[in-house]
Parts: structure tokens; sequence; C-alpha cells
């Protein structure tokens, strides 16, 4: 049998986790890059989480772990596992990233997200002279370019609006990827996934970035009223929130997203940006009422600026806009993204992409809500009770947390 070596960044994070058990499965031998402490064993705890134990004996056999960190030349590598990995790799999975979004980490994430993909396109490059490489790149559908209110699958012009500092790294990893591509003609592919969320039958995620960030926000708000409140609380938030309740979100299974990009690797292609979306997008209304379903609250407005104008920002709404500042303006507008390229190359008849409904987001919500509860439970209520509330009505109590919140983010 001809078995394939991956090479694969961001192993222990959420897409890379998933996909590292994927290739597994599928055959492929996989080395992943690891960074900080006890690689081998960080890396076996994240993918028994995402496979349990069916990837038992397969984890032993086919899975080789390697110390480095993407910001680095040469990823940190010694010469001789440069050496090594020059002889056994045919794919390189570049999943590596950081999140991080506020001006304040520019340096950070160009460090990781523009120079860290460089570090990796030289070193593919090195391989590739003594055997082919295909380089495979996740990126995020939102560095699309829009025309004409669609999200399209080309690259974004220099210049071209990024809603934050993520986004534009991403947009810039991009454009390196694809220089590659011209000048030394490296094969190359961009994907771009749109928002991830857990598994379609499972609801199984090991990092909760995104969507995830809000649902945190608004957990954490019921969680204060009802050791604050007590029985006081009738379980109404009195909460608005800064949205547009028909934009409409573009949420993805992680299932859906490593086998659409697998699918890709393995199909001859055209072009090399494929946005990896939903067809059928979930509405921001819709999302609030499932989380609320499942934490047994009412009271979401989602409003425009004026109401705010209108009346002042309570400290309980303002404690929640701190919170999702990140995820902030996803929910006042979102694109349409065009998916022609993908699907020329996956039809959906192949691959569909489940539909995200009632049902679908109560596994979703109830996995990380589960996990939350796990980190809740762990704090002693002293910390949370200290919060003094300095009204009976939810929309008036002062919600200050305590340093770092406390709870995980
Ligand atoms: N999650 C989403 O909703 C989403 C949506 C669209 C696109 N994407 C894209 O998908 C890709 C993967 O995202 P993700 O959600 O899987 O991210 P994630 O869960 O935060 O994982 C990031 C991974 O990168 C690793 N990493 C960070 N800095 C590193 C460094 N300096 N050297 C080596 N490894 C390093 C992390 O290792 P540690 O374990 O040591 O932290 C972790 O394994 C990214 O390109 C992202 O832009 C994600």
């Amino acid at each position: 049998m001809d078995r394939r070596t991956a090479f694969v960044t961001g192993a222990t994070g959420f897409v890379g986790s998933f996909l590292t058990a994927f290739l597994l499965h599928q055959g492929y031998r996989v080395v992943a890059l690891v960074r900080g402490p006890l690689p081998r064993q960080r890396l076996t705890e994240v993918l028994c989480e995402v496979d349990g134990e069916r990837l038992g004996p397969t984890l032993a056999a086919r899975l080789e772990v390697i110390g480095g960190d993407v910001r680095h030349a040469q990823l940190g590598l010694s010469e001789d596992a440069q050496r090594w990995l020059s002889t056994v790799v045919d794919e390189v999975w570049h999943c590596a990233t950081s999140f991080k979004f506020h001006p304040c980490h520019r340096d950070e994430v160009i460090a990781h997200n523009v120079t860290g993909t460089k570090h990796l396109l030289d070193l593919t490059f090195r391989w590739q002279q003594s055997r082919p490489v295909s380089f495979f790149y996740v990126s995020t559908a939102y560095a699309a370019p829009l025309r004409e209110g669609v999200a399209r699958e080309e690259l974004a012009p220099v210049g071209a609006p990024a809603r934050n500092l993520y986004e534009w790294s991403k947009q810039e990893a991009e454009r390196l990827v694809v220089a590659y591509h011209e000048r030394y003609a490296l094969p190359v592919t961009i994907f771009r996934p749109a928002i991830i969320v857990g598994h379609t039958h499972t609801g199984k995620a090991v990092r909760f970035t995104g969507y995830y960030e809000v649902l945190r926000a608004v957990a954490l708000l019921v969680r204060n009223l009802e050791v604050n409140l007590g029985r006081q609380f009738d379980r109404n938030l009195h909460l608005r929130v800064r949205a547009q309740p028909e934009t409409a979100l573009n949420l993805v299974p992680i299932d859906f997203v490593v086998e659409a990009m697998w699918r890709v690797s393995r199909a001859s292609r055209e072009g090399i940006i494929f946005h990896l979306a939903n067809e059928t997008p979930v509405l921001v209304t819709d999302l609030f009422q499932y989380a609320c379903e499942e934490l047994e609250v009412t009271g979401i407005d989602l409003v425009g600026e004026e109401s705010f104008r209108a009346r002042p920002m309570t400290s309980f709404e303002r404690l929640f806009e701190r919170r999702t500042r990140f995820q902030a303006p996803y929910l006042l507008d979102g694109p349409w993204f065009d998916t022609t390229q993908f699907r020329a190359c996956v039809p959906a008849q192949v691959l569909p992409c489940p539909t995200i409904d009632a049902a679908f987001m109560r596994r979703v919500n109830r996995y990380y809500l589960a996990i939350l509860d796990r980190q809740f439970e762990a704090i002693p209520l002293t910390s949370v009770s200290s919060i003094v509330p300095s009204a009976t009505r939810p929309g008036q109590v002062s919600l200050a947390l305590p340093p770092g919140g406390g709870l995980a983010s």
C-alpha cells in the first residue's frame, strides 16, 4: 500500500487534532509538530479526546511527534530532523495559528500567522527539491475579498478590508502561499473554512473559540445570576446584544471541514482557494434562541445602536460586550460565501454540509456547556459570590468578575 506521510502543524488544536485523527484513519502516517514541553503526551491526550479508544494501536504505529515552533526559522528543528523529514513528507498541512485579534498583539500575531507560514513554506520548498510535496494551508473564509456582497474564492488584494488583526494576518499569509506557488511552482492549496463548531453527531470539539465565546459569555452571565440572585432570578436576562437578527452566520461542523479538505487534497482541481462554507447558514436570532433554550433563560434582545442611545448600557451588558469583542462585528453582517470552486471539486451529493438546526445546535451547545459546568464547579463559590448585586433586576446587577473571570477563556 502506498502510505502517504503528512506533516501537520497545530495538531493539538481544534482543526489539527480532528485532521490528524482523520488522516490516521485514512491510513496516513502523520508527523505532528507540537510546541512546548511533553509534546507527545499533550497530543495523545487531545487525540484520545477526539477519538477515544478507537485510535489506540494506530496511534503508536503511525503517529510521530516532533517538537518545534513555527515562530522559529526551520521551526527550530535540528538538522537531523529536517533531513529525515525531507525524505518522508508528502504533504504539509499547516493548521497552527494565533487567534489574537487586538492590535496590542500585532508582533505576536505576525510572528505566528505570517512569519510562521513563511518558515513552513521555506521548509516545504527545500523538501520539494528531493521529492514532490504538497502544501495545504488552513486559512479562514473571512479572509476572502467581497464583491457585490459575496465572498469570493480569490486572493484578497493588498489593502483589502479586514475586520481585525487576525483576518489581516490570514490575508497576508495567503498572499505568501500564493507567491511561493507563482515563483517556485510549489503545489499549494488554501482552505477557507467558515466558523467551525463541534462534530455533527457528538457535538465534540477540543478548543472553544469563535461561536463558543459568545455561548460562554451568555453562560457566564446566567451562572452569575444564579449564584447572586438565587431564587430571585426569574431566568430573564434583560440583555441587549448589538446584533442584526437576520444576519446569517456560516457555521460548519469540524467533521465536514476535515473530510472536505481531504477530499479536495485528493481531487484533480482547478484553482487553489476553496471555501468550506455552509450553503444553508443559520440566522443569528436562531443561534441565540437555541442557546437560551439550552440554558433555560429568556430575555436576550438583538438590537441596533439606537437602543443604546435611548438607554445606556447596563454594567451587565458592558460585561457581555467585553467578553465578545472579537465576535461582535460578525453578529452585524455576514457575507454569502461562494463555494463554486469547492463544489466543482467535491459535489454536495458526495459530501453535503449538515444543516445547522435546533437538534444540531443542541448537541454542540450541550457538549460545551457540560465542560463549562465542570469548570464552574471547580471554582470556589466565594470567587463568584464576591460579586455584589446592586439591584434586584438582572439588567442592573453589578457583575464585575474576579480578575481573569475565574473561568476558562
Ligand atoms: N476554529 C475556527 O472556528 C476556525 C474557523 C476558520 C478557520 N480556522 C483556521 O483553522 C486553523 C486552525 O485553527 P484552530 O481552531 O484549530 O486553532 P486552535 O484550536 O487555537 O489551535 C492552534 C494550534 O496551533 C498551535 N500553535 C500555536 N502557536 C504555535 C507555535 N508558535 N508553534 C507551533 N504550534 C503553534 C497550537 O498549539 P498549542 O496546543 O501549544 O497551543 C494549536 O495546536 C487556523 O488557521 C484558523 O485560522 C479556524
